[in-house]
């Protein structure tokens, strides 16, 4: 092809760059909480719906830092990504990036709870009950839209029941902008699945996205997340 006919098909497919100049950070994947030198908790999050995403939002001209907890994904091009493993990590990590952070996403599966106090050797098989204390963890996500200057704020609500009503209370007590349900109760989306759908909640109104891959879903997200967080920024 002539020069100027690549410049056209580039022009024609290449997202328009409605992001340029916006920080991003996206959290992703699971936390891993210790219980002692072998064993944790954790869930079965992929990383592929925040990895997606932020390969979305680096699509429309966003400068992109993506906060991973332990996954098997090939990190996304030119995106920062920071590798955490425990929901403390992960707070710690998010905290550094909000003094310039536009637009925060929390897609990650973050255990509620870790266990209060680590064991320092490998507990050992003796009594048939094993008891173990656990205590919350932060609340990332809570934690960056209730700051002095919170960025937008994008989170997510997995449920198995009740999507829309809980869906809705997290984001009022929470305090966010918008929040995507996601209905984790079909085993062929969400957790760890090559598919998804969601239905995006802001104050006023509301958008299903129906079942695709995650990357057209996280690109479907990003044109949602960018349109409110411009009008935001104009009111
Ligand atoms: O990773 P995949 O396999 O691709 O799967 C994608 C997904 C199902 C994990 C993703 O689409 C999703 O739904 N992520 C949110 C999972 C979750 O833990 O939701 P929640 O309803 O428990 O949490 C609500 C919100 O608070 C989330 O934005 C979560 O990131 C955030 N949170 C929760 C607890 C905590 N301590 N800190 C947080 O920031």
């Amino acid at each position: 092809l002539e020069p100027e006919e690549i410049a056209d098909f580039l022009f024609g497919v290449l997202p328009e760059q409605i992001l340029a100049g916006t920080k991003i950070t996206i959290t992703a994947g699971p936390t891993r909480e210790e219980i002692d030198p072998v064993r944790y908790i954790s869930n079965h999050s992929s990383g592929k719906m925040g990895y997606a995403l932020a390969t979305a939002a680096e699509e429309l001209g966003a400068k992109v830092t993506l906060i991973s907890g332990p996954v098997n994904i090939a990190p996304p091009a030119k995106v920062t990504v920071v590798c955490v493993s425990s929901a403390q990590q992960m707070h710690d990590a998010v905290m550094q990036t909000t003094d310039e952070c536009d637009i925060f996403i929390g897609c990650a599966a973050v255990a509620d709870y870790r266990v209060q106090q680590k064991i320092a050797q490998k507990i050992k098989k003796s009594d048939d009950k094993l008891t173990l204390t656990f205590v919350k963890n932060p609340d990332i996500l809570h934690d960056v839209a209730h700051l002095a200057k919170p960025p937008f704020t994008l989170g997510f609500a997995a449920e198995t029941q009740n999507l829309r009503e809980y869906a809705l209370g997290k984001m009022q007590r929470k305090k966010l902008n918008m929040i995507a349900a996601n209905d984790v109760s079909d085993s062929k989306i969400g957790f760890n699945s090559e598919k998804n759908a969601l239905t995006v909640f802001w104050s006023k109104g509301e958008k299903t996205l129906e079942v695709a891959d995650k990357l057209s879903l996280a690109k479907q997200l990003m044109q949602i997340v960018a349109q409110r967080y411009q009008e935001n920024i104009k009111d």
